[in-house]
């Protein structure tokens, strides 16, 4: 990682861990919504979808919202964007705000959750979604991009499974974002899919230890998805839609709503299970 990445990254992780890192974030419009901050109504829920600022997290942080979760959007870099889903969601009637936090950082997630509390109460749904890929045969995989994915990816997705632990209200859901990639065991994918596996592994246990409190606790596992994360060209999107029985690659819609699939009340009994939504791609 270089100087000023590194100095980039300290920076947000700072600014992100002290409540003036509200500063920003932001209440999209809460103070022209009836509910008063910090309460919502009856029955009311809310959800925190890390890394929501674009691609699947965005496109969760959109459906939860429709289904009637107040959510707390996050990004790492991408402000505008994480206002952007904010205020969509606003617009359409829904309750939403949105918290820099870098998920690598135990402070920043401390103070993304604390965001949400002061917001909405309470939490009901964590989805455990911010993430990056990098990927390169191992004879040329640098420390930098190793370093950096496992703690964004392990240590990330560690710190906020922990904090879902401590605060997920009794009913709620914890979703980990993990990948078919684990099973796939595809070329220069090795230290990502390690990483996702983590997911897996770390889910099926916290699901155990959510036991007499009916928090269902699951791991989902995406194929390939049109987003920024999958950055290879058209003609390999072309030969890989051959491999899926839809004949097309996943759109983030697709994996939000089997997320939404597994908050709906429907959905409790899947529990410490790996799900994976990729349309049949193996
Ligand atoms: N796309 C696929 O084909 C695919 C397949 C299987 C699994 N997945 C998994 O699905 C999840 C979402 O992937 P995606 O394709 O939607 O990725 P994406 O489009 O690249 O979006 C990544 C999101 O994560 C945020 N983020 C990255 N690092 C972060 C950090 N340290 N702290 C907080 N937020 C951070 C980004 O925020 P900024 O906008 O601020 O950068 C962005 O909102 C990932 O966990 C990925 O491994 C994706």
């Amino acid at each position: 990682m270089s100087d000023t990445e590194t100095s980039r990254r300290n920076f947000l992780a700072l600014t992100a861990a002290v409540p003036a890192a509200l500063a920003l974030g932001g209440v999209a419009a809460a103070q022209t919504s009836e509910a008063a901050p910090g309460a919502l109504a009856a029955g009311g829920r809310a959800a925190i979808v890390t890394g929501s600022s674009r691609g699947i997290g965005a496109a969760t942080a959109r459906r939860l919202a429709r289904d009637g979760f107040a959510v707390t959007v996050n990004c790492l870099v991408n402000t505008d964007l994480a206002a952007q889903v904010a205020s969509e969601i606003e617009a359409d009637g829904g309750r939403a705000i949105w918290l820099q936090a870098d998920v690598a950082d135990p402070a920043a997630v401390r103070a993304l959750f604390d965001a949400n509390e002061q917001a909405f109460g309470g939490v009901d749904v964590v989805v455990s979604n911010a993430g990056i890929m990098n990927t390169a045969p191992f004879a040329q995989f640098t420390d930098e991009a190793f370093d950096r994915m496992i703690a964004t990816n392990l240590k990330g997705g560690f710190n906020v499974l922990r904090e879902a632990a401590r605060r997920v209200r009794d009913g709620g859901r914890v979703i980990s974002l993990s990948s078919t990639s684990t099973l796939a065991k595809r070329a220069t994918q090795g230290p990502y899919a390690a990483t996702k596996a983590a997911q897996e592994a770390m889910s099926g246990s916290l699901a155990k230890e959510m036991a007499g409190r009916r928090i269902s606790v699951n791991a989902i596992a995406p194929g390939p998805t049109n987003t920024a994360l999958l950055d290879v060209p058209p003609q390999a999107i072309e030969q890989v839609s051959t491999m899926i029985p839809y004949g097309r690659i996943g759109e983030p819609e697709d994996i939000a709503n089997a997320i939404a699939a597994l908050c709906a009340s429907d959905g409790e009994w899947i529990n410490g299970q790996l799900v994976f939504a990729n349309g049949g791609f193996m």
